[in-house]
């Protein structure tokens, strides 16, 4: 079956074809990053404005990309939650119209569950079971699978998530939106142990999370640094606390991620969501990993930050174990990935 994805739930247009004999066809991206940058945010009137004048023509490139005619599709595939109210409405209602118009069926995809299933895009994909812990701007989860499409909640953050709280620090520190990639890059050239920053939640038993914590520990450093160097911090001081903050979450991802092993005696790890693409992290949960005598699973760092390909992928399992959606559109901004059906 070939499912043409769709994903519009905050603020990447991310279209893609999938075919569940021949795989990944072919994917595009159009990314608002420079629309919402002047603002520190995603605004969301201009995301939802943006993708609803981005969706039909890139659309139609990767119909021409992937050599598909509306005869060769054979399912529809959009997000309908969590996100943005306005930015999933643009998305679910083209791709459930165009799905009624080419005589086709529609399948709601969740967001998150798109993400978690990211890594089976790649070359050696994880067997069931396996643990999950999932890491993006609006969500920290750690979650067991212990099959197609059946998530049980190990654990979450009980207040900001891991990417919310690298884009914060990214704002204290100076830095453009988004910011996780610019904190990486700037704790490349930085000390991690001039700051002692606090591992939130690591003592206490569980698997949530906490980072809002953290996020006032590097409030508190850059404002005592500011005393000390003055309001306009030279460079090596802001790489020494991005480095900080960056191992502080790295830690406290890694201690919570083995914990999880642990707990569940599951031997696979993956991990998804914008967060996943941060090579500290890799690193750390890799070794962990061995030491575990586990393995480690992620998609390619595209595949990591929201995309096409993954609402795709997610569509199509649900599409061909005979789930489907009526001709009501609805979005669901809110949406525990617990309800979703299992798959067999
Ligand atoms: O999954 P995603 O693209 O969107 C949501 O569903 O939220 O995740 C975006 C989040 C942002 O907070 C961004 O700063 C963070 O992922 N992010 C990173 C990196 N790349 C993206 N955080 C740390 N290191 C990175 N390399
Ligand atoms: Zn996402």
């Amino acid at each position: 079956m070939r499912v043409l994805g769709i994903e519009t739930s905050c603020d990447e247009t991310g279209i893609a074809v999938y075919d569940s004999e021949r795989g990944l066809l072919g994917d595009v991206l159009y990314s608002q990053v420079d629309l919402h940058r002047q603002y520190g945010g995603v605004v969301p009137e201009l995301a939802s404005r943006d993708h609803i004048r981005k969706t039909l023509p890139l659309i139609k490139e990767i119909m021409a990309e992937t050599d598909s005619t509306a005869d060769d599709i054979g399912g529809i595939a959009y997000t309908t939650g969590p996100g943005l109210v306005g930015a999933l409405m643009v998305g679910a209602a083209i791709g459930r119209s165009l799905a009624y118009s080419w005589g086709v069926p529609a399948m709601a995809v969740h967001h998150m569950e798109g993400h978690l299933l990211a890594p089976m895009l790649e070359e050696n994909p994880p067997a069931f079971p396996f643990v999950a812990l999932l890491v993006s701007g609006g969500h920290t989860q750690l979650v067991e699978v212990s099959g197609p499409g059946v998530y049980e909640m190990l654990g979450e953050s009980v207040d900001d998530a891991a990417g919310e709280a690298f884009d914060k620090a990214a704002k204290m520190l100076g830095l453009s939106y988004p910011g996780g990639p610019n904190v990486a890059l700037l704790a490349q050239r930085g000390d991690g142990k001039r700051f002692n920053f606090p591992r939130p939640m690591v003592n206490r038993p569980g698997l949530d999370f906490s980072f809002s914590g953290l996020k006032t520990f590097t409030l508190n450093t850059v404002q005592a640094s500011r005393q000390q160097y003055g309001d306009n911090l030279p460079e090596s001081i802001k790489a020494d606390i991005a480095a900080a903050f960056q191992s502080a979450v790295v830690d406290t991802l890694v201690i919570k991620c083995r914990r999880a092993l642990q707990q569940t005696g599951i031997s696979r790890l993956i991990i998804a969501g914008g967060v996943s693409a941060n090579q500290e992290l890799r690193l750390a949960l890799g070794e962990m990993v061995k030491k575990q005598q586990a393995e480690l699973f992620y998609a390619r760092p595209k595949f990591c930050v929201d995309n096409g390909a993954m609402i795709a992928y997610a569509g199509c399992q649900r599409l061909l174990a005979g789930q489907g959606e009526d001709l009501s559109i609805e979005v669901r901004p809110r949406w525990p990935m617990t309800e979703l059906a299992p798959l067999s």
